[in-house]
């Protein structure tokens, strides 16, 4: 989706906003656009299609030391040279980028237009240039606090004034914003990845907060005008963990990064003398823990599969009924919020424009809430009572994999922490706490048969259609395969719990539908093979994902380690990100950027 970054400081702006553009690529886009302030003067350069394209038709003159540039996902109007950011004033001296919408623009832009007010564009966007130029203010950040008072919606905004040079003003209303601090130099992003390379620290700011950024300082207040007190952190990010480093995409990289970042999300977290997890973040007290009845989980896309996942664990390891909804759903359906239910909201880049929704409704309403979150510092990081933070690192690709995988292993940590606090025994709470220890090296060994899983995928890439299917624990495994294959090779795949073939869908198999079933060693065994029998019996073909050799019933196998039972579906769903991978990259599909996708959907 859409993204910002801004540069003021000694260096000519146009190579660092352009790098700046090209790590926000990943966000997904249709257009980007610059605007540089030299000698009193505001250019704009700005075109729909690549950031290369946007570089390569760069005028020569184009060069400033202070600037803001934009990759725009369309909403208001399509993708076009014309609707791409900025955006500008009539008279060429205000330039604005924008994420977010604003709600009220069709009346607003209606009421400039009866003003005389002439729009270039389509956009939401273009209506905020034309407010902030029309204020009569003594300063740039006064002009832009006005005009955001007259408007209602979502905003990250950074703006640009050709008589004001040496300044960015930046403003927040539920879309993000940061502040990253260099040597003499300051910039300003959507997101942490355009700042890694020139700034030493970050600053956030909170919805309702505008900021005056110079280049070599910065002020911040609220839209009401009153100072705020910011506190700057370390960059923990380097550049490099925005980079491909030698593999052909962010997906492969982040699918190899597994062990390390499973390893991650457990480090000091695994407390063998208690036979617990220590999860510091929690912010509840063990007395809280133990009164809370049930757990609802909220998400959506993989962060929901994940999700999934985590109930199965809390309630087989803390014997606490629990479920996982669509964000989506849960926001809109007007739930009950009940103070005996623990809700946990999951996301990876802590954006999600749903779950962030329903986080807000659930605290409106006096529920609990904690965060399984990726990103640090994002909207829902922000905006829970505590969580666990999953350290997996930057997650590029559109498809989530490291993400999802460390997501599951913090609902295992969450799931043993509050088990031990209930029914869990110590010799269980051990027999975990050593599966666990041992997962990074068994995700290495899930992920090592390339080979295999290349031939497994052609097959797959050409079919038509697929079936995923599991039971129990499989369930989220099978749907997490089918989503994966779907969103990046555009082969049709569906999951279902592998009981429900038999009522409807057993009627489509057929030699051309493959199946990908999920087949652990446990209990479910034996009703796993009859529904593989099942298949079979109908011409269907089978790719089993199992412990163990399956004889004729799997017509092919993918072998993965065994772990404890409820910890299997970690690994299990390990061997598919590479299946749908090597789908993908045999129809020679846009791997990191699946067409219509964007990394976090921060718009509805
Ligand atoms: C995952 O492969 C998808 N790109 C998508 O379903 C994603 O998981 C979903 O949009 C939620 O994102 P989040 O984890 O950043 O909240």
């Amino acid at each position: 989706m859409c993204g910002i970054v801004g540069y003021v400081g000694r260096q000519d702006a146009v190579p660092v906003l352009l790098e700046g553009l090209a790590r926000l690529e990943y966000r997904g886009y249709d257009s980007a656009g610059i605007a540089v302030v030299r000698n009193g003067t505001l250019r704009v350069h700005k075109r729909a299609g690549k950031v290369r394209d946007l570089a390569a038709s760069m005028p020569k003159r184009l060069s400033g030391q202070v600037g803001i540039a934009h990759t725009r996902w369309a909403t208001h109007g399509q993708p076009s040279d014309a609707n791409a950011h900025p955006h500008v004033d009539m008279a060429n001296r205000i330039a604005v980028v924008h994420n977010g919408m604003i709600e009220d623009s069709a009346l607003l832009r209606e009421r400039l237009r009866a003003e005389g007010v002439q729009f270039s564009s389509e956009t939401d966007t273009e209506l905020l240039a034309h407010l902030i130029a029309r204020e009569d203010a003594d300063d740039l950040e006064e002009a832009v606090r006005r005009a955001l008072r007259r408007v209602h919606g979502a905003y990250g905004i950074a703006v640009l004034d050709a008589t004001a040079p040496d300044r960015i003003v930046l403003a927040r209303n539920g879309s993000p914003v940061l502040i990253g601090i260099g040597d003499h130099q300051m910039l300003c992003a959507s997101d942490m990845a355009a700042l890694v390379r020139h700034a030493q620290q970050v600053v956030h700011l909170e919805d309702g907060e505008l900021a005056t950024v110079t280049a070599e300082s910065f002020s911040t207040a609220t839209l009401d005008a009153r100072p705020t007190v910011k506190t700057a952190t370390t960059l923990e990010s380097a550049a490099s963990d925005y980079e491909r480093g030698g593999f052909e995409h962010f997906m492969l990289k982040e699918i190899s990064e597994q062990p390390q970042a499973i390893d991650a999300t457990l480090r000091g977290r695994l407390d063998a003398r208690l036979a617990t997890a220590r999860l510091g973040g929690l912010n509840l007290t063990a007395r809280e823990l133990r009164a809370f009845r049930r757990v609802h989980v909220i998400a959506c896309g993989s962060a929901l599969y994940a999700g999934m996942v985590g109930a199965g664990m809390l309630e087989s390891l803390a014997r606490i009924p629990a479920a996982a909804e669509s964000a989506a759903e849960f926001r809109y359906r007007n739930a009950v919020i009940e103070p005996e239910t623990l809700y946990v909201a999951v996301s990876q880049s802590g954006e999600t424009a749903d779950t962030l929704a329903a986080v807000e409704e659930i605290a409106r309403k006096g529920g609990r809430v904690l965060g399984v979150v990726n990103v640090p510092g994002s909207s829902i990081a922000r905006a829970v009572d505590g969580g666990i933070y999953l350290h997996a690192g930057p997650e590029l690709s559109v498809a989530s994999t490291k993400a999802f995988t460390s997501m599951t292993v913090a609902f295992a940590l969450l799931a043993l922490h509050l088990g031990r606090l209930r029914d869990l025994g110590p010799a269980d709470g051990q027999r975990l706490l050593s599966a666990l220890a041992k997962l990074p090296d068994k995700a290495a060994e899930a992920l090592a048969a390339h080979d295999e899983l290349k031939q497994l995928a052609a097959w797959i890439a050409s079919a038509q259609s697929s079936f995923f299917i599991g039971r129990v624990r499989g369930y989220p495994v099978a749907l997490e395969g089918a989503q994966k294959l779907k969103e990046v090779s555009y082969v049709h795949a569906e999951a279902y719990p592998a009981a429900e073939l038999k009522h409807g869908p057993l009627a489509l198999i057929s030699p051309e539908l493959p199946t990908v079933a999920i087949v652990p060693d446990d209990e479910l065994l034996e009703k796993n093979l009859a529904s593989l029998e099942q298949i079979h019996s109908r011409g269907g073909e089978v790719l089993a994902v199992a412990h163990r050799q399956l004889g004729t019933l799997a017509d092919r196998l993918i072998l993965v380690p065994k772990s404890e039972p409820e910890l299997d579906p970690i690994l299990l769903g390990l061997p598919l990100q590479l299946l749908a991978y090597y789908a993908a990259a045999a129809l020679g599909r846009d791997i990191d950027q699946p067409r219509n996708l964007a990394k976090s959907v921060t718009v509805e």
